[in-house]
C-alpha cells in the first residue's frame, strides 16, 4: 500500500495494513529514538509506599519524597488507596473504546486543542511537522459533573468506570500534594490552595503496534505542564524517562502508578523539583495502553513561587514571574512539543 494515500484520521485505522511506517511520521535521523541506546535494566526510579503515610512513619516517607521529586522528578507508588477493581475496569473501559468500530470513535474527534472532551491523534496536528504513533482521548474530569454529559457514551459503562476512577485518583492526588508540600517545607495545604478551584484532565493513550518503531515515537519527549500527573500503564513497556544524560525505560509494576511532577510545581516549588524530560516509544508487536491523570490549576489560578521558598538575602530569590495557568497552558499546546518546555518564558530574567 503507497505509504501517504490515507484519508484516515487515526493511526489505529492504517496501522494494521502498513508494513512501513507513512512518510509524515518518519522523523529526522538526528531525532529519533535509538532504542538500542536505552538503559533497560537495572533500578529506574525510586517506589515509595504510601502504607506508612499516615502514621509514626510519616517524616520519613516525606523524606522519601523530597528525595524522590528533587533528584528524579519521577518515582512509583504503591498502596495508594485506588481499588485494583477500579484501575481493572479503567483499563478495560479504555481497551474496549478503542477498539470500537472507526464510526463510533470518530464521533469524538477534533483538532480543537480547547474541547474539553476530545479523540485526536499524535500530540497536536494543527502545529506539528511531524506526526507521532499515538491516538488520545482527552477529558476534563474535575469537577466531574461539568464535562460527564460531553463523555463518550459507549462503551456504555464508561460514564460510570471513568469517573470512579477520576474520583478515586483525585483523592490520591489531594494526599500526594500535601506530602509535597510538606516535604518542601510548606504548610501541607500549601500547594492544593495555589490551585484556584483546580483542574484534572485524563488521557487515554492508545499506541497501536508499530511496523518501525525506530523511525517513530508514540510521544517525543516532553514535560508535562501541569502540577503532577499520576500515570497507569498496561504491562507493556513504552514509557522512558531522561536521567543523568540518557533514556531509561520505566517497566510497567502491577498495582503501581507512576507519578511525575509538571512545570507548575517546578514553579511553585522554586526549582526545588524539577518537572523531567520524558518520552513514550511504540514496539512491533504489541499495542499499549496508558492513562495518565493530569491534576493542574484551574485556568484563573495564578502560579508562582510561594513567599516562603523565596529569600533573596540567602540566594534564593524567585525564579519566576507569576502567570495565570491558562496563560502557560496555551503556550504548551502553540508550541506542538518544538521545545522541551515553555517554563523559560516565565522566568524572572533570562540569563
Ligand atoms: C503523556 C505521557 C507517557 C506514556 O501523556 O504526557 O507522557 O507512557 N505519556 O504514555
Ligand atoms: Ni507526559
Amino acid at each position: 500500500m503507497a505509504a501517504s494515500a490515507t484519508s484516515k484520521l487515526l493511526v489505529s485505522d492504517i496501522a494494521s495494513s502498513v508494513d512501513h511506517v507513512p512518510s509524515n511520521y518518519v522523523r529526522p535521523i538526528s531525532d529519533r529514538p535509538n532504542l538500542s541506546e536505552v538503559e533497560t535494566s537495572g533500578e529506574s526510579i525510586p517506589l515509595i509506599d504510601l502504607r506508612e503515610l499516615d502514621g509514626p512513619n510519616r517524616a520519613d516517607i516525606i523524606h522519601q519524597f523530597a528525595h524522590a521529586c528533587s533528584s528524579y522528578g519521577f518515582f512509583q507508588i504503591k498502596n495508594h488507596g485506588v481499588p485494583e477493581k477500579t484501575i481493572e475496569r479503567m483499563m478495560t473501559v479504555a481497551r474496549e473504546f478503542f477498539r470500537q468500530p472507526e464510526n463510533e470513535r470518530v464521533k469524538h474527534y477534533s483538532t480543537d486543542t480547547k474541547k474539553t472532551t476530545r479523540l485526536s491523534t499524535s500530540f497536536n496536528v494543527g502545529s506539528e511537522k511531524v506526526s507521532n504513533w499515538r491516538d488520545f482521548l482527552r477529558l476534563h474530569c474535575f469537577p466531574i459533573e461539568d464535562f460527564i454529559d460531553e463523555w463518550p457514551s459507549n462503551p456504555v459503562s464508561f460514564r460510570e468506570i471513568t469517573s470512579d476512577y477520576a474520583t478515586s485518583v483525585r483523592s490520591l492526588v489531594l494526599t500526594l500534594l500535601e506530602a509535597i508540600s510538606e516535604s518542601l517545607g510548606l504548610e501541607k495545604d500549601r500547594v492544593s490552595n495555589t490551585l484556584g478551584k483546580h483542574g484534572q484532565h485524563m488521557a487515554l493513550n492508545y499506541y497501536p503496534p508499530c511496523p518501525q518503531p525506530d523511525l517513530t515515537f508514540g510521544l517525543p519527549g516532553h514535560k508535562d505542564p501541569n502540577l503532577i500527573t499520576v500515570l497507569l500503564q498496561d504491562e507493556v513497556s513504552g514509557l522512558q524517562v531522561f536521567k543523568d544524560g540518557k533514556w531509561v525505560a520505566v517497566h510497567p509494576v502491577p498495582n503501581t502508578f507512576i507519578v511525575n511532577i509538571g512545570d507548575q510545581m517546578q514553579v511553585i516549588s522554586n526549582d526545588k523539583y524539577k518537572s523531567v524530560l520524558h518520552r513514550a516509544v511504540v514496539n512491533s508487536d504489541k499495542e499499549r495502553i496508558s492513562i495518565p491523570t493530569f491534576y493542574c490549576p484551574s485556568a484563573d489560578a495564578v502560579i508562582g513561587p510561594p513567599q516562603e521558598l523565596i529569600n533573596e538575602e540567602e540566594g534564593s530569590p524567585a525564579v519566576y514571574k507569576s502567570f495565570t495557568y491558562a496563560e502557560y497552558y496555551e503556550k504548551f499546546w502553540d508550541r506542538a512539543l518544538a521545545t522541551e518546555s515553555c517554563l523559560d518564558l516565565f522566568k524572572v530574567s533570562k540569563i
